[in-house]
């Protein structure tokens, strides 16, 4: 049957483990994508998950005809699927929005970049195609992230008739990185997003970036009156008659992800999560805690963040045996040797910190380089301070979830560069993430912050957080979706 409302994502809500013994096992796909549309979608019955086939046991899974109601998987060729994923999507686009080129060493746009171009082309029609064939009439469809960039103009080639948005989980460059992309590719990409009626961000940060280069580059256009109410956006009206999409109007709009408070509660709550909370307590007693959790991915600036703690420990000896710095960073696109590396330096930095501060009976650095969500929930709830100083981040949902969380209140250290920084900053202490010193600072004044004003400002930056949950996030868009005259 039709569908009248699809999600397609590269990551879909479950993938699947082929065993030894031929037998298919389904588990749930991770990340704060997956966890966010999975709730929001569960309350759209009949809706479909469009999302590519990750592991063997995917592929395996579309040939035998096994699938979950609610989802389809495309089997893309695994030579044409990594070009896409690894070499555009987290090589290039991915490093485009986050500003984390190596300047003098890459980007370098070549043959070979051209060719894994033409692979993200294919794989983008694939979904197209894959949602051209399965909307009903009128549908609304969601695209969600830079990996599907193109998507929206495709499939607006295929079915002038549907209600088409588009959401970017990621920063958007500002349009001097943009700028790097070659011509053709860049105004492909903008021609791909602006066949979009609907294209989502986080913050107005990223939205305007998008608008700037829009404005700047061949899809010229202006800001019109004319969005549906309550809805805070901005109505873009491309110039460009040529355009290769037929299609002139986009609405621009923010919508920034929060968090669900009963769910995070509930899986904090598990016997799991207390089991790790005892261990982990009994490791390092009464000490104070500065807690961060995260991928390892680039733009997390996990090193700078212990640089700052080995400082606060070199120019503020009082905390010698009194903090414990709990670092959950757990292996993300380990594929990539920027990562593995990055990777690495993490652990290298933690271990010299241990060996130059450590004694017998204080580690100051308890690293966990690995993927445990129930020892993470543990150190949210034993988080006196979080530090979140990403260089610059889409949104950054642990900023929002460890208020909700932690048991005694705790002080939150925020990078200017998350995108939860502008609903966050009334509460949080803020820092530029390239300041070493002054996070060390920071770091300081968390530690020392007193108890009352700690928990009043647990408390706000809660409620801040929990504003948009995952379900009235995704029901918000769809509704200005289906506002958006056809
Ligand atoms: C990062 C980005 C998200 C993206 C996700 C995909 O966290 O900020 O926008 O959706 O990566 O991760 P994956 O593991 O699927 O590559």
């Amino acid at each position: 049957m039709a569908s009248q409302v699809l999600v397609a994502a590269n990551r879909g809500p479950l993938s699947y483990d082929l065993d030894s013994d031929g037998t298919l096992g389904a588990r749930r796909g991770g990340g704060g994508l997956v966890s966010g549309l999975s709730a929001a979608l569960a309350e759209q019955p009949g809706a479909l998950w469009i999302c590519a086939a990750l592991s063997p046991g995917d592929r395996e899974a579309v040939r035998r005809g096994v699938a979950e109601p609610g989802v389809r998987m495309l089997d893309i060729d695994p030579d044409t699927y990594n070009a896409a994923y690894n070499g555009i999507a987290n090589s290039v686009l991915w490093f485009t929005h986050h500003h984390l080129y190596d300047i003098p060493r890459t980007p370098v746009f070549d043959a070979a970049f051209r060719r894994q171009w033409g692979a993200y082309t294919a794989y983008n029609r694939a979904f197209a195609e894959a949602l051209a064939e399965e909307a009903g009439r009128g549908a609304c469809v969601l695209v969600q992230d830079y990996h599907l960039a193109l998507v929206p103009g495709m499939l607006r080639e295929l079915r002038p008739d549907l209600r088409i948005a588009h959401f970017t989980h990621t920063p958007w460059a500002s349009h001097e990185f943009l700028q790097m992309l070659p011509d053709d590719i860049r105004t492909d990409l903008l021609w791909g997003m602006l066949g979009a009626d609907l294209l989502g961000f986080h913050t107005w940060a990223w939205a305007h970036s998008f608008l700037g280069s829009a404005r700047l580059d061949d899809a010229r256009g202006t800001a019109e009156p004319g969005m549906p109410s309550g809805t805070d956006g901005e109505r873009y009206v491309a110039k460009n008659p040529n355009s290769p999409v037929r299609h002139l109007r986009t609405d621009v709009a923010v919508f920034p992800l929060g968090v669900d408070a009963d769910e995070l509660r509930r899986l904090a709550g598990r016997p799991e999560v207390d089991e790790r909370l005892a261990e982990l307590r009994a490791a390092i007693g009464d000490r104070r805690t500065i807690v961060r959790v995260d991928r390892t991915e680039l733009s997390k600036n996990i090193v700078r963040g212990l640089l700052a703690y080995r400082e606060l420990l070199a120019t503020r000896p009082e905390w010698h045996g009194r903090v414990v710095h709990l670092a959950s960073a757990y292996p993300s696109r380990q594929d990539l040797p920027e990562y593995r590396a990055y990777t690495q330096a993490v652990r290298d930095l933690a271990a010299e910190i241990n060996a130059e501060y450590g004694t017998p009976a204080w580690e100051p650095v308890l690293l966990s380089v690995q993927d445990d969500f129930a020892r993470s929930l543990a150190l949210y709830r034993m988080a006196d301070v979080a530090l979140v100083n990403p260089v610059r981040d889409g949104m950054n949902l642990v900023a929002k979830e460890i208020p909700v969380i932690s048991e005694a209140g705790c002080a939150l250290v925020l990078s200017t560069g998350a995108g939860a920084y502008g609903e966050l900053r009334a509460d949080a202490l803020t820092v530029n993430p390239y300041d070493v010193s002054a996070t060390a600072e920071a770091l300081h004044a968390a530690l020392t912050m007193p108890a009352e004003d700690r928990a009043a400002r647990t408390k706000r930056l809660a409620t801040a957080a929990t504003s948009l949950p995952p379900a009235a996030w995704f029901t918000t868009q769809l509704t200005a979706l289906r506002a958006v005259p056809n």
